[in-house]
């Protein structure tokens, strides 16, 4: 039999490298990233070639930035999106167009084509995701409102990304590009394509805006009410990969991107904690194999080959990107330590550049050498990021401590803020409300101490709630059981032979059915208006059989409502009210 294994060696050879060399950089105390590059680069073709499939550990490390991305939508909201969009948008368009140019300029130096040095420039204008996510986590800044910026702008950046992906072969040929490839790619007029392509892309926000929120908890809803926690992951991980492939298919929106709404459409819902607990260690596996596939990519030769290019290359990166993202921020009158910290977040490149890079080669625009250059920018520029942001942090605190104009730009930076925060807010006061729920269904039910607060939320999706007026009949002996009631409010009566036994709230009814699988042994009416929670016949089978000291409580009650009936019987019935059950399971 024919043994495909490269898939395996890739994941097994790239997990058990950056592991190690991950370890190794964390004792030399260095990011932990370091270590994953260097993983990379040792299992890489251009040294020991262990792994020899590139593509296939390409691909995985894009899985890596769509995990990511999901990530980042789940801990964002469109409103923080809009909050940060007035310095996020004007910042990364001059950025791009800035940086682009100034790209061009260099590539023209070297005497490349114009039109060569824009793909170069623009492929160098965008920051990694990925690797500024991993910055932010760190230092723990993913939710201040510097993060937020930084996070915003990379999302614009990657949004132009898109537009510039589809555009590039339609200019292939202006640009100096190989007119048969060029061609091939463009048939329709240049401003027919923009426009469907923007047009795919406001669709696509409008779609997932739209129906994401109302779609997406109502499936993992379902899902989370069978109590599997297995099936929940999946579902979680089958909306981040479906949305993000389904999206790149038919809205020829970035997978990234597509996965960044899936993960915003889900922040919305209560889910978005559990769904990001479930994802969060996939998301660390994959992204690690990003920065390994990097390593593999780059080709140390270059930099004794092209040691100048590639000090050019780093130094747009770190330094003029970096003091581009600056001047923009301070000029939209934000503060300088902003301005400081966007410039570090955003003085690295990644993903989206070698997509861009592989284009442009692919459409004759760009010489073979553009690969290496970007590659061995991007390693370099991830690799001293750190650095970056440990200049930051020093001006910063100069600046913060010493400076006369310290308070320059504050009034925005507060405003923003506090915008932040009242986003926040909100999202805790969902939180909150639903635990107050659960802590109410606890007060009212003393039977629920018995399972843990994660199953006390399962049980409420379980839940379906009723409600009956005064005299209506809501158990009929002899019928077949379909639930099981909580009363949370109002007041029932049972009758058994000639007894009246009155339940309230909380107490439960309709369990001895259920349990012993016979008819219902008494009528329950209503004789209040009553709300109740019932427990299906199928929930009920599912949850107490995932839990047997609830459902030994439950039997324990049954019994003595039994024996108590059997006795009643006997005695030829009397009338009473000592019901062996509302609350006497309480513990
Ligand atoms: P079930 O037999 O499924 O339907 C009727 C319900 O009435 C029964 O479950 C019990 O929950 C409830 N019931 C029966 N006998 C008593 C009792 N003696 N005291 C309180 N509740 C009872």
């Amino acid at each position: 039999m024919h043994h495909e294994v490269s898939l395996i060696t890739t994941v097994a050879i790239g997990f058990v490298l950056a592991f190690a060399f991950g370890y190794l950089a964390d004792r030399l105390r260095l990011p932990p990233l370091v270590g994953y590059l260097f993983a990379g680069i040792v299992a890489g073709p251009s040294t020991a070639g262990m792994i020899s499939d590139i593509a296939i550990a390409n691909q995985l490390a894009e899985m890596g930035v769509i995990l990511l991305m999901f990530g980042v939508g789940l801990h964002f909201s469109a409103s923080d999106l809009l909050a940060v969009g007035r310095v996020a948008i004007p910042g990364a368009i001059a950025q791009i167009v800035i940086a682009t140019l100034l790209g061009a300029g260099l590539a023209v130096l070297w005497g490349w084509s114009f039109g060569a040095g824009l793909v170069l420039g623009l492929s160098l204008s965008v920051a990694s995701t990925v690797v500024l996510l991993k910055a932010l986590e760190e230092r723990n800044l993913v939710e201040t409102a510097d993060g937020r910026i930084a996070v915003g702008w990379l999302i614009v950046e990657d949004l132009a990304m898109v537009v510039a992906l589809v555009l590039l072969p339609a200019f292939a040929e202006a640009l100096g590009g190989s007119g048969a490839a060029a061609h091939a790619a463009d048939e329709a007029p240049l401003a027919l394509t923009l426009a469907i392509t923007i047009g795919k892309v406001v669709a696509f926000a409008a779609i997932s805006v739209a129906i994401g929120p109302k779609v997406v908890p109502w499936v993992l809803g379902h899902v989370a009410r069978t109590g599997s926690r297995e099936l929940f992951t999946l579902s979680v991980l089958a909306i981040a990969l479906g949305i993000a492939y389904g999206s790149s298919k038919v809205f020829g929106v970035s997978f990234a991107l597509g996965a960044f709404f899936a993960g915003l459409v889900l922040a919305e819902s209560r889910f978005s904690h559990k769904a990001a607990a479930e994802s969060l260690p996939l998301q660390d596996a994959f992204s690690v194999l990003f920065f390994v596939s990097v390593g593999m990519l780059f080709d140390p030769s270059i930099l004794i080959r092209e040691p100048l290019e590639v000090i050019c290359v780093v130094a747009l990166i770190m330094l003029g990107k970096a003091a581009i993202a600056f001047l923009v921020v301070t000029a939209l009158r934000f503060p300088v330590p902003t301005g400081l910290f966007v410039a570090a977040s955003l003085a690295q490149i990644g993903e989206f550049s070698f997509i861009l890079v592989a284009l442009g080669l692919g459409l004759g625009v760009l010489p073979t050498e553009a690969t290496n250059l970007v590659l061995a920018g991007a390693l370099l520029s991830i690799t001293l990021n750190p650095l970056a942001f440990m200049v930051a942090d020093a001006l910063a605190r100069h600046w913060r401590t010493d400076h006369p104009r310290a308070a320059f730009g504050r009034e925005r930076y507060h405003a923003l803020e506090g915008e932040l925060a009242r986003n926040r807010q909100r999202g805790e006061e969902r939180e909150k409300a639903h635990a107050l729920e659960i802590q109410a269904l606890l007060d009212t039910f003393p039977l629920l101490a018995l399972i843990d607060e994660r199953d006390r939320e399962e049980l409420m999706l379980l839940f379906r709630p009723r409600s009956a007026p005064p005299g209506q009949r809501v158990i009929r002996r002899g019928d077949r059981a379909d639930g099981m009631y909580f009363i949370s409010s109002g007041a029932v009566e049972v009758k058994v032979a000639r007894r009246t036994i009155r339940l309230e709230a909380g107490a439960f009814f309709g369990e001895m059915a259920l349990l012993s699988g016979s008819r219902r042994s008494a009528d329950v009416t209503a004789v209040d208006y009553c709300q109740f929670l019932v427990l299906e016949r199928r929930d009920f089978n599912v949850f107490m059989g995932r839990h047997p000291g609830l459902r030994a409580a439950v039997n324990e009650m049954a019994n003595q409502r039994r024996a108590m009936n059997e006795q009643g019987g006997e005695q030829g019935g009397e009338q009473g009210d000592d019901d062996p059950g509302a609350a006497s399971v309480a513990t």
